[in-house]
């Protein structure tokens, strides 16, 4: 079954890295290029998985190239494949990511495929999974009629739901409320909240409250080095990022909510659990590229 339950996005990263990122019309030279497996909820359950949870991923796939080497990738990296769903017409989600080697920088431009067509078929399939879940893991790279779906069937069985509000975007706010720990990056944050620039523990403390008003439990906001603002109840707290040589930083988000949401299900509170989810996605950044980058269990242990 799995105690964490992860909902979301598989895609195929096709990464290519150069001494800068080109403009548009510009064509630039690479110096190297990877293609593994990505996508937003992917990467989160499978740092979850590294660092020792009972996880279970939900995600969905093509029936191609793709699709069969994320069901390959699962299988090696000893995740239960069953409720990774396979649409027969759409393809497998991929991102095209530039990464300039130099300021460790990127773009992407993600097509979600097969994770932007979860139907209500799948849900039911999904549903026992969800319900029985102590968290549930969630972000926007699937579609939102489904993504709503399934915070109404987790939230109404009581699961604990974690929402990693990325990529930004507008959605119906009305399922905030049902939000037990938000975790938004400083953009998603201010997008989300309507304060302008949240890049202090001033303005952090200003998105938490609006967070708050419209129903969130917690709020957690990453802010790359600087580190992650933490907010539960009326204690707020700043907790300082691990500094390590960047490499990559792409998927460094998503090692941090796996990881986090790990020391959640391990009953840690929600200070001690970003300071888990920090290890975690410091780690992440030594390496290139996203899910293969995310760290073990005795690597985590030995930085914290
Ligand atoms: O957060 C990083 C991820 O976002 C990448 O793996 C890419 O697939 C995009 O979805
Ligand atoms: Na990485």
């Amino acid at each position: 079954m799995g105690k964490i339950v992860v909902f979301g996005s598989y895609v195929t990263d096709l990464t290519g890295w150069a001494g800068h990122l080109p403009v548009p019309g510009e064509t630039v030279i690479g110096s190297s290029f990877k293609m593994g497996p990505g996508g937003k909820g992917s990467n989160q359950a499978v740092a979850a998985h590294r660092a020792g949870a009972d996880m279970k991923i939900i995600t969905k796939v093509g029936d191609d190239v793709f699709g069969r080497e994320a069901i390959d990738f699962y299988m090696k990296e000893g995740m239960d494949t069953d409720m990774v769903f396979i649409d027969k017409e759409k393809e497998t989600g991929s991102a095209l990511i530039m990464v300039d080697e130099i300021t460790g920088q990127n773009s992407i431009l993600v097509t979600s495929g097969a994770c932007g067509n979860i139907t209500d078929s799948d849900i039911e399939k999904a549903r026992p999974y969800i319900e029985q879940a102590e968290i549930l893991l969630l972000q926007f790279e699937i579609n939102l009629d489904a993504l709503y779906k399934i915070i109404d069937i987790a939230h109404a069985a009581g699961v604990r739901v974690v929402l990693n509000p990325a990529p930004a975007m507008e959605i119906d706010e009305s399922i905030l409320c049902k939000v037990d720990v938000v975790t938004p990056n400083e953009v998603e944050a201010a997008i989300l909240t309507g304060i302008k620039e949240v890049v202090d523990m001033e303005s952090a403390t200003r998105a938490a409250r609006v967070f708050f008003q419209k129903g969130v439990g917690a709020v957690v906001i990453t802010m790359g080095k600087a580190g992650v603002f933490v907010m539960q109840g009326e204690e707020a707290r700043f907790v300082k990022s691990r500094s390590v040589k960047a490499v990559d930083t792409t998927g460094a988000g998503d090692a941090f909510n796996g990881g986090f949401v790990t020391a959640l299900s391990e009953e840690k509170d929600i200070f001690a659990a970003v300071e888990f989810g920090n290890v975690v996605g410091a780690l992440s950044v030594t390496k290139k590229g996203t899910a293969p980058s995310m760290p073990r269990r005795e690597e985590i242990d030995r930085m914290l």
